[in-house]
């Protein structure tokens, strides 16, 4: 209820009637003596009691799935769950990398969130997972960080776009082209604003989308062009209906990391798991010596 801030979605995800939650919550601020929630209009806001309530909840969770972790690690078990947190543009890749690790660890159970940069940095603030990846790790949280393959972004544009098959682009050539972008607080778009801006280049803007698949098609039915991750588009960019324009100094290229806040406890699952990435990466790529091969085809 504390995260979604609505009972009918906390009702959702427990499975339970909204009735039942609100009664609940009811019980539970009766018992403290001071409400949890306040309603103003249709948005419902966390007191201050209500924001104690959580920080303590949370310290709670953390240390029972400490502890179940480190009984099972006692018996010499790798079960229990793994909370994975990655950015939207994760989702390309990493299902598989949690598919082959559980596979090797049938017992583990995982949970995997996507998010944008903003709000997965916001969800390690407040501990709610184990790790995480980003391409850009943050800056004002320490963390622990394993940089792993590569991310390239590229500039995309629909197939029938008269620059497509131009080699050797340079960015003064968009100048009159509209540019498709990702939501504020995404990585992608951070990586290319401080690409343009170093270059004193400034994108006219059609529109800002939150969604790599939604700009994909915005830009395959010639709104205008964008700039994505390799990851997010087809092995072969005609299947999304795009082309990859040849534009001066792209591909961009970052680095996949996952990162976890410095002195964070780490479960015995996630422990295997930091374990099996380093079992399972390229250490060329790692290090950042080589340009690792990017996606033989992309999910949807
Ligand atoms: P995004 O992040 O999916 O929020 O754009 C990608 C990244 O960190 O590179």
């Amino acid at each position: 209820m504390a995260r979604r801030l609505s009972f009918t979605r906390a009702a959702e995800e427990l499975g339970l009637s909204q009735p039942t939650v609100s009664t609940q919550v009811r019980q539970l601020s009766d018992e403290i003596g001071m409400p949890l929630f306040e309603q103003l209009g249709k948005t419902v806001y966390l007191t201050d009691a209500g924001k104690e309530l959580l920080v303590a909840a949370q310290a709670v969770r953390s240390t029972w799935s400490d502890f179940e972790a480190n009984i099972a690690g006692l018996q010499g078990l790798t079960r229990g769950t793994l909370k994975l947190a990655c950015v939207t543009t994760a989702k390309y890749f990493a299902p598989e990398l949690l598919g082959a690790f559980c596979e090797r660890y049938p017992e583990v159970e995982v949970r995997l969130e996507i998010a944008n940069r903003d709000t997965l940095f916001n969800r390690m603030r407040a501990n709610l997972d184990d790790v995480y990846i980003t391409s850009l790790p943050p800056e004002d949280i320490e963390v622990e960080d394993l940089p792993f393959q590569e991310n390239a972004l590229v500039v995309v544009a629909s197939m029938r776009h008269p620059l497509s098959g131009r080699r050797d682009i340079d960015l003064a050539s968009l100048a009159p082209e509209r540019f498709i972008l990702r939501e504020n607080g995404s990585g992608t778009r951070e990586i290319m604003e401080n690409h343009f801006g170093q270059h004193g280049f400034v994108p006219r803007v059609r529109m800002e989308m939150g969604s790599n698949e939604a700009i994909k098609h915005a830009v395959a039915g010639g709104l205008g062009i964008s700039v994505l991750s390799r990851y997010a588009i087809d092995a072969n960019p005609a299947h999304d209906r795009l082309c990859i324009l040849d534009v001066q100094g792209f591909p961009l290229y970052e680095k996949w990391h996952l990162v976890y806040p410095k002195g964070k406890r780490l479960s015995a699952v996630c422990r295997s798991f930091l374990g099996f990435l380093g079992n399972s990466l390229d250490p060329a790529a790692a290090a950042g010596g080589e340009r690792k091969a990017l996606p033989k085809k992309s999910q949807k």
